[in-house]
């Protein structure tokens, strides 16, 4: 029988004319099943006209027979945004101002249960590499008492501008779209703002910045599975999750705790990823000295049947080039940038499949809870 991973890689060939962009890639292909009748599927367009709708299908049928035979059943159904995205399209209540339709296909959030595991730094170096590969990305910092994207970045003295429309324009490195609600707002002040202005800031701050066409917009999360964090990932329409552990069992622990949270708000969990996994010393670049414990976040994974997305090693040079605003995956030379050029090509695979394999009307489902 016919793989899905094949026939994936054969939409990937039907290309969208006006952006270039592949349709698994653009997130079109919905609901894709391959049966001993046929492969069948979705098209999921955000404004279908029915030409176009057409000429997408028939692309994708021709594409598919040259490949797996002229006699191949290839069955494509056409769905639309439009029907959910309008009024059916709110949260608690709340209207939601930023949708995939608006240009951004993917939004995922980075999160952990324990402070301090690296979650920016795995944002900063995950965001960098998928630009590395070609894809349009923006990276928010949602963390509103510990911003660390102006510093990863290098960017600390640098404020967004706003456009003629009354939109903040993000700032650009290496890359990648820049917004840090540490350019917002004050630290000293942030410290007592209360859940709800931090959630009604997060909001007006992802839905009034003109983010463009983008493949991945990245959520840096504040640490934790509290209110906030929880109020944050219902506001946005998250196509995903990636949580970062290190391997000590009180992370992990609180890993749980983060998978939990997005389980509660029906957001797919993409994997774990753990942090600090391993230590090699320079002299010795053959070895790996699991300081705090090996295979923990494996574990893990495997038994809440989640993907296990891969580990980072421990290495100053990380810290460093955090501390010094350049990434460390910037820099080529370093072993350590082929790891997160790794992990952001499997992420990239997870969320291709995710979205082509799961329901086209995944988001709007979760909205009528
Ligand atoms: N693999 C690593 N090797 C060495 N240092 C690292 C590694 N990952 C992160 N660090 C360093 O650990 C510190 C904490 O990392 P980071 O700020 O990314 O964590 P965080 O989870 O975002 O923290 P917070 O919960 O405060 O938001 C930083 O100084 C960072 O440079
Ligand atoms: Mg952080």
């Amino acid at each position: 029988m016919i793989q899905l991973v094949e026939v994936l890689d054969v939409l990937r060939t039907v290309i969208e004319p006006e952006s270039g962009r592949n349709i698994v890639r653009l997130g079109w292909v919905r609901d894709l099943r391959v049966e001993e009748s046929g492969i069948r599927f979705t098209i999921l367009l955000a404004d279908p006209s029915i030409a176009f709708a057409s000429e997408v299908s028939d692309a994708s049928r021709d594409a598919l027979q040259a490949t797996f035979g002229s006699d191949t059943n290839v069955a494509v159904d056409i769905d639309s945004e439009m029907i959910g995205m309008g009024m059916d399209h709110q949260i608690a209540g709340q209207k939601n101002d930023i949708k995939p339709g608006d240009g951004v296909v993917n939004i995922i959030a980075v999160a952990s249960g324990k402070g301090g595991v690296g979650k920016s730094t795995v944002a900063c170096n995950l965001s960098v590499a998928l630009a590395q590969a070609g894809y349009d990305v923006g990276l928010a910092d949602v963390d509103i008492y510990g911003p660390s994207i102006p510093t990863m970045f290098g960017i600390e003295d640098a404020r967004p501008k706003v456009s003629d429309q009354r939109r903040i324009i993000p700032l650009e490195k290496y890359g990648v779209k820049l917004l840090s609600m540490g350019f917002l707002v004050d630290r000293d002040k942030a410290v007592i703002w209360r859940g709800p202005m931090v959630t009604s800031a997060v909001r007006q701050f992802l839905s009034d910045t003109d983010w463009g066409e983008l493949d991945y917009l990245i959520l840096d999360l504040p640490p934790g599975t509290g209110d906030i964090q929880l109020t944050i990932v219902q506001t946005v329409p998250l196509g995903g999750a990636v949580i970062v552990s290190t391997p000590q069992r009180v992370a992990l622990t609180d890993a749980r705790k983060g998978v939990g949270m997005f389980d509660q708000v029906d957001v797919p969990v993409l994997g774990i990823i753990e942090n600090m996994a391993y230590f090699t010393p320079p002299e010795l670049p053959d070895k790996k000295y699991y300081l705090f414990g090996q295979g923990g976040a494996k574990a893990l994974a495997d038994e809440l049947k989640i993907p296990f997305l891969g580990e980072i090693p421990l290495e100053q040079i990380i810290r460093e080039s955090g501390d010094a605003g350049t990434p460390a995956v910037t820099d080529p030379s370093l072993p350590v940038a082929a790891v997160f050029t790794e992990l952001a090509r499997s992420l990239v695979d997870r969320v291709e499949f995710r979205n082509a394999t799961g329901p086209s009307t995944q988001k709007i489902e979760i909205l009528h809870k």
